[in-house]
């Protein structure tokens, strides 16, 4: 499947930042989205945020296989949340590592979708997990500092040496991981 982006690694400025509200949902923000959705498809994924395409926009793709189908949500903001849940979640711009995080299990999460309309759910277990993780995204926020102490040097290992393979052509990150 086509790749029209590529997906920014660990160690971009772009993952870092707090990205801005969506103040305009218009046909260009709706062609975005379809590269988006092409571009984690391809990966594979189930969700991809805005700044992983190197758009520090508020707003990300997902479609965990459900009866839902791909989605889009704009301005996402989490309302409520409740439970605790562990599950060992992966990242596209962190690629080849997995990490067990404790989150929470339900959140109710507001926004937008591509047709302006105000967008309310209430998301439990996995899909409740990629709302956080896309979110998460949008603030800057990497699954690396989701972890305990325990976790975090040997991930801060692992992601020291994906960031020197990354950095290494023509056998880096895109021939291992299959990135384009
Ligand atoms: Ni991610």
């Amino acid at each position: 499947m086509d790749s029209p982006h590529t997906i920014r690694i660990i160690g971009d400025p772009v993952l870092r930042e707090r990205a801005a509200e969506v103040t305009d949902i218009d046909g260009r923000l709706a062609r975005l989205c379809e590269d988006m959705f092409s571009t984690m498809y391809a990966a594979p994924g189930v969700g991809l945020a805005a700044p992983q395409v190197g758009v520090a926009k508020r707003f990300f793709v997902y479609d965990v296989e459900d009866h839902v189908g791909p989605q889009v949500l704009i301005n996402p903001v989490i309302e409520e949340s409740e439970g605790e849940w562990e599950f060992t979640e992966g990242c596209l711009s962190i690629p080849g590592l997995h990490f067990d995080i404790v989150r929470p299990r339900v959140v109710h999460v507001t926004g937008r979708n591509l047709d302006g309309d105000e967008v309310s759910l209430t998301a439990e277990d996995f899909l409740a997990r990629v709302i956080q993780h896309e979110l998460d995204h949008l603030d800057g926020v990497l699954m690396v500092e989701r972890l305990d102490e325990d976790q975090r040097k040997a991930a801060r290992r692992a992601v020291r040496k994906l960031q020197l393979e990354a950095t290494e052509p023509p056998t880096g990150l895109a021939a291992r991981f299959g990135l384009r």
